[in-house]
């Protein structure tokens, strides 16, 4: 069985129709990458997935346990956390502390304390600012902050919102390695990407959404080379 199935999940808000049948998998070690214009439902299933928006049909499977109507707070005990848009670290706090809270499901205390190592380690900006807030930090240590932070929850599969938005180029890069840094160490990640060619090399698989539908769906490489994809989110010009 998948690590997690997304069956016929439908989600609206009031009258409005935001998902309307979406399924998808994410294989145990796999990079799954959702792509798609603004407003095509993107952010609406990862917060779906979590539980932060209810499911008006369908369902959410997670780790062999069907999580359509548990609470959020159980789906991430089971290992699923989110990096949501825009980062929302809390900036009023120290690194460290926004670390601390990424582990707050957590009763292990010496693991928490090797995790964070583990994190400063292998972000040396963070370990030098540990005790500085978090609002001193850059565009990018604040998204790296916030994937610490997830990393914290010792997660089986990290869900990320538009990680690369607002990135300079060089954080981009770091970003798409770290990515795949993590999932060679066994995450498995779900990717919402606006940037769709990095996006689709980093992926094992990819849907694309189109006003709440799945518009297209498979594998990466065939994905990018597709005519529809090029127009739509490649700039085009690959084909006459
Ligand atoms: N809290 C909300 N209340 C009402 N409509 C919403 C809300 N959040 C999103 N929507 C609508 O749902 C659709 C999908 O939005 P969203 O999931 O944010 O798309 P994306 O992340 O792909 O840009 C859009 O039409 C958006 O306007
Ligand atoms: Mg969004």
């Amino acid at each position: 069985m998948a690590l997690l199935e997304v069956s016929a999940l439908s989600v609206s808000y009031g009258r409005v129709a935001a998902l309307t049948d979406v399924s998808l998998k994410v294989e145990e070690g796999e990079v799954v990458t959702v792509l798609g214009a603004n407003g095509a439902g993107k952010s609406t299933l990862l917060k779906a997935i979590l539980g932060a928006v209810p499911a008006k049909a369908g369902g959410i499977t997670f780790a062999d346990a069907d999580l359509t109507r548990a609470a959020p707070h159980r789906r991430m005990a089971q290992g699923l956390v989110l990096v949501p848009e825009g980062r929302r670290i809390l900036i009023s706090l120290t690194v460290e502390e926004n670390l601390l809270l990424g582990a707050h499901m957590r009763r292990d205390g010496q693991a928490v304390q090797r995790e964070m190592d583990a994190i400063y380690a292998r972000f040396p900006n963070l370990a030098e600012r540990r005790h500085m807030l978090a609002s001193c930090l850059s565009g990018g240590e604040q998204q790296m902050l916030a994937i610490g932070r997830a990393m914290m929850a010792k997660p089986r599969l990290m869900m990320l919102d538009e990680p690369s938005l607002g990135l300079s180029p060089l954080f981009v890069s770091r970003l798409f390695d770290l990515i795949g840094e993590l999932n060679a160490g066994g995450l498995s990640v779900l990717l919402v990407e606006q940037n769709t060619g990095r996006a689709l090399k980093a992926a094992h698989s990819a849907t694309v959404l189109e006003l709440g539908k799945v518009s297209m769906a498979g594998n990466p490489a065939v994905l990018a080379a597709d005519p529809r994809l090029q127009d739509a989110y490649l700039g085009g010009g690959a084909h006459p």
